[in-house]
């Protein structure tokens, strides 16, 4: 069975063609990211306009790379749910008219649970991938952690699974994003975070690890605080300084213990609630995925304190793509969607 998946909830424009669920025959993503960089942050409206521009050639691309004419395609998938209004509107019109016209199944996908879902694509031809041999084993924990989201899943079949926790403020890749703000290191803050943290001394800066009445619950949003307030010390200012005026105050290496603090604060809350969640559940695999599960502190912190495998993605596939879509819907086998009447959920 060939879905194909079409992906736009924020600054992606994402397709691809996926059979069975776990044969990646192409995967085509198209990122406004540099038209936002200079706002420090994802900007709705230019998003929109960007899927709006793209999305055609990405699916055409997406379709001529994987070899196939729409005779081939069985379904289509697309995230109708979390995510940007306008950006959702354009990826789901778009595949409700395919549907129609084409005579396609159509699906809509939930995108944060799908992204766990880029650890069952196990093969490609495609170059410059490197996957798991064989599919997860469920049951399984998921650890979904990106710019918008910070949840863990357990995941008892593909059709049976529940939200353990989530952030109660901000989401992860979030606080990266904020932190590195504080620190005038360039957006998108994760990857800046990271390379920053190499330099640094994690044990430097002493920051909170807060603990909620339910342990796979999460908040980042004290944390960021702490680290606006570190940064102020070090820089010999108060609470009132404006954070813009910061970064020009810490040098290179206050700003790498500052990272490299962060880093290891905000990784080990997220892996003292998967060890939890694993004492608890026993699963039989842990998938990480989202856009924070690019960081290599992450993956060594949680595959060392973990007993079960640690499954996660290639890097490509950690962050928004359409080929996760696709495998969720073969997974999860949902009954079709009415392509006359497939809504978008900007907010769950
Ligand atoms: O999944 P994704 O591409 O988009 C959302 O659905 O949010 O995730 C993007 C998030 C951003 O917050 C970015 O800063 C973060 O993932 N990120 C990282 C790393 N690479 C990307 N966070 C920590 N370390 C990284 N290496
Ligand atoms: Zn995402």
């Amino acid at each position: 069975m060939k879905i194909l998946g079409i992906e736009s909830s924020a600054d992606e424009t994402a397709a691809a063609v996926v059979e069975d669920g776990r044969f990646m025959l192409s995967s085509t993503v198209a990122s406004s990211l540099d038209l936002h960089k200079v706002y420090g942050g994802i900007v709705p409206e230019i998003a929109a306009r960007s899927h709006i521009e793209i999305i055609i050639p990405v699916i055409k691309l997406a379709l001529a790379d994987a070899g196939c004419g729409w005779d081939d395609i069985d379904a289509i998938a697309v995230t109708n749910r979390p995510g940007l209004i306008g950006s959702l509107l354009i990826g789901v019109l778009t595949a409700r008219t395919l549907a129609i016209t084409k005579r396609k199944p159509l699906y809509g996908i939930n995108h944060v649970l799908a992204h766990a879902y880029a650890n069952f694509i196990t093969a490609t031809r495609l170059p410059g991938y490197t996957l798991s041999e064989s599919p997860p084993r469920v049951p399984a924990l998921g650890l979904i952690v990106s710019g918008g989201h910070t949840q863990v899943m357990l995941y008892r079949s593909h059709a049976d699974y529940e939200l353990l926790g989530q952030t109660r403020d901000d989401a992860v890749g979030e606080a990266f994003d904020k932190v590195a703000k504080i620190l005038g290191l360039p957006y998108p803050g994760g990857p800046s975070i990271d390379k920053a943290a190499q330099k640094g001394n994690p044990t430097s800066v002493k920051l909170p690890n807060p603990k909620l009445d339910n342990r796979y619950d999460f908040s980042f949003s004290g944390l960021k605080t702490a680290v606006l307030r570190a940064a102020q010390q070090l820089a010999g200012k108060d609470f009132t300084l404006p954070s813009t005026e910061l970064p020009a105050l810490l040098t290179e290496s206050q700003k790498a213990d500052l990272a490299a603090s962060f880093q290891r604060a905000a990784i080990d809350i997220l892996a003292d609630a998967m060890t939890a969640a694993e004492k608890q559940y026993r699963p039989e695999s842990v998938l990480l995925a989202g856009g924070v599960a690019a960081n290599n502190s992450l993956r060594e912190t949680l595959s060392r304190r973990l007993q079960a495998p640690l499954l996660y993605p290639d890097i490509k596939l950690c962050t928004d793509n359409a080929a996760m879509i696709a495998s969720a819907a073969y997974y999860w086998q949902q009954t079709a969607d009415n392509p006359y009447e497939l809504s978008v959920i900007p907010s769950l």
